[in-house]
């Protein structure tokens, strides 16, 4: 892309500069999986190396940002999200969130799964129920009551509340799973790929909910994503990925499109064309040198 046309904000590209703004700083991050050395792998012949799977990023994210990822499969995206949740850890660097380091999950994160993560045998609003009790515990029946309510509300779920996860469409399933997370009101909402599962149509209108959802409640989102028409249509910056092993932030795009927006307009603005192309580019190049990589082996 031409980086001319293109405004990059510096706080956000990956390096050494840090934003003082900054809500998440994530600096210097490196994850590896370590391989198996122990004795019952060496006689069972399934030893393994260990694994960088992301190396050395640096990134800091503003509030009420609506912040994507994308990158070739396998390159690293979940492992990134899981260790700014709290759910796997850094092997080097560090994460910070409003300037403390992350040494676990906390409710100032919700995560929203693409297989929904519902417990089954609590209904709609159990579910939602269990997320908000189990953050506060003092809070009042009275007030996990209008939490709950408000939450199925600004999800579209209202007549739903008794029902279990499987009397429920997967859209309607995924809409809880975004409910569950508001509802404890963290301070960033972090989705892997939460359409990934569903049909286009489907997918289609759970993308203007959120983006309605956004609109409403400004909260700092980092979504990973595989489709570039979801990033453009959503984001305010969009982190590209390398491939694996050792991925890194290659590029950072900030996405102009006035808000709220509308799918069918987004396509005549006129940076809609430069910046699809510069993502189909970067992973038709990225997921190419990861086959290339496949067949050598
Ligand atoms: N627990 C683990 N132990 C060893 N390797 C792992 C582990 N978890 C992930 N990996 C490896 O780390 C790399 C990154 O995995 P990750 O799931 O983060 O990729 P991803 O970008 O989310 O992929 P996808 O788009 O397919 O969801 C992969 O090569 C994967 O095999
Ligand atoms: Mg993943």
């Amino acid at each position: 892309m031409d980086t001319t046309s293109v405004n990059y904000p510096t706080s956000l590209i990956s390096g050494n500069t840090f934003s003082e703004s900054a809500q998440l700083s994530i600096r210097n991050v490196t994850k590896v999986f370590p391989g198996k050395q122990d004795w019952l792998s060496k006689i069972s012949h399934q030893t393994s190396k260990d694994f960088v799977a992301i190396e050395n990023i640096t990134l800091d994210i503003e509030p009420n940002t609506f912040v994507t990822i994308i990158g070739p499969s396998g390159c690293g995206k979940s492992t990134l999200l899981n260790m700014i949740a709290g759910l796997s850890s850094v092997t080097a660097g560090e994460i910070l969130l409003n300037g403390v380091p992350i040494t676990g999950s906390g409710p100032d994160r919700g995560m929203v799964f693409q297989n929904y993560a519902l417990m089954p045998w609590m209904t709609v609003e159990g579910n939602i129920r269990f997320a908000v009790e189990t953050v506060y515990p003092k809070m009042s029946a009275q007030s996990i009551q209008r939490t709950i309510k408000e939450h199925i509300q600004l999800v579209g779920l209202t007549g739903a509340e008794k029902k279990h996860p499987h009397q429920l469409s997967g859209g309607m399933r995924q809409r809880v799973g975004i409910a569950r997370a508001l509802a404890i009101n963290p301070q960033i909402l972090l989705m892997d790929e939460p359409f990934g599962a569903l049909d286009a149509l489907t997918r289609g209108f759970l993308q203007d909910e959120i983006e309605r959802i956004w609109e409403q409640e400004r909260k700092t989102v980092i979504m990973i994503t595989h489709s570039i028409e979801e990033a453009l249509l959503l984001s305010d910056r969009i982190i590209m990925m390398t491939r694996g092993p050792a991925a890194r932030v290659d590029e950072i795009l900030e996405v102009p499109f006035p808000r709220p927006r509308n799918r069918e307009l987004l396509d005549q603005h006129p940076a809609y064309h430069d910046l699809k192309v510069e993502m189909e580019s970067h992973l038709f190049r990225e997921t190419r040198a990861v086959e290339e990589a496949r067949i050598r082996i």
